[in-house]
């Protein structure tokens, strides 16, 4: 069946995954826990899918993309579009350019779907490797991403905005990416109502934040789903302020949208429904978290 873009006002769902890259507690190499992520990926049928980094476990690697993504991905490519971020483990290498198309710059874009405005970041330029993870990375004014984040949500007139990148700024299972926290601003700004990241090699979903605290009247939740890998040793015993739900499992998350309400559930590997979330808005713009 062909069927194109949903336009405003038309529902749709997605999903989110990423580390299909392995290197965890579970051996990735195998393929059957990424076959089995997008094996419950299908069953949803999503109309698009977002990929949040570290898809490959060596990106210079030609053999890692079918081993890790495109081999155990093979049925749910056939009818799904996706989109992707830069992972540390992509390591910028060409074959992400290759095999993907982007619009220029390339590394970061936005695009629009349904009543949803999408922003993907390159989370991997904004924090040099060499720095990692203590960079504090100018994220102001003249730095180009920054500059691109700003105008592009500015000018965004969709009713849901949605920005993905691979280092996860709120995070407890470790990897946390404080310096990312400087984004937080722009996005609470210009009505940004969900972030998603990775890397920490986990599921975990954040209580509304702004203003560096809980704020259940204008918060942004953000949630890590550390996808195809998740890796039990990575759970902190004691999770952060900022932390309301987070498990170690293989997961996706299945995103449905509609004018008024987002509807998040986190799915493991086996098809069991772990977390839920609904975020409503109204007329006036303002959300409520059910
Ligand atoms: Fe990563």
């Amino acid at each position: 069946m062909f069927k194109t873009a949903a336009g405003r006002g038309v529902p749709f769902s997605f999903t989110v995954t990423s580390e299909t890259g392995g290197y965890s507690g579970f051996d990735a190499t195998d393929g059957l826990i990424n076959q089995r992520i997008f094996s419950q990926m299908k069953q949803y049928r999503p109309d698009i899918a977002l990929f949040v980094g570290d898809v490959v476990n060596d990106g210079k690697n030609d053999e890692d993309w079918n081993t890790y993504f495109f081999g155990p991905g093979r049925d749910f490519f056939v009818d799904t579009p996706f989109y992707s971020c830069l992972g540390n483990h992509e390591d910028n290498a060409s074959w992400y350019y290759d095999l993907f198309a982007f619009p220029e710059p390339r590394n970061y874009y936005s695009f629009n779907y349904g009543d949803v405005h999408f922003v993907c970041l390159d989370s991997t330029d904004l924090i040099k490797k060499k720095d990692y993870p203590y960079s504090s990375g100018v994220m102001g004014p003249g730095n180009p991403q920054y500059d691109f984040l700003v105008r592009d949500l500015e000018s965004s007139s969709a009713r849901w905005n949605i920005v993905f990148f691979h280092y996860p700024p709120y995070v407890s299972g470790g990897y946390q990416v404080e310096a990312l926290r400087q984004l937080c601003p722009v996005f609470e700004e210009y009505g940004v109502d969900l972030v998603m990241n990775s890397h920490t090699i986990v599921y975990e979903r954040s209580h509304p934040l702004r203003d560096g605290i809980i704020d259940y009247d204008h918060g942004i939740v953000y949630i890590v789903a550390g996808g195809a890998g998740a890796m039990p040793d990575w759970l902190l015993p004691k999770r952060e302020w900022h932390t309301s739900q987070s498990l170690a499992v293989p997961h996706f998350l299945q995103v449905v949208v509609t004018t008024d309400r987002l509807e998040l559930r986190a799915v493991d590997d086996q098809g069991r429904l772990f977390d839920q979330l609904q975020i409503r808005k109204n007329t006036e713009g303002r959300r409520d978290f059910i």
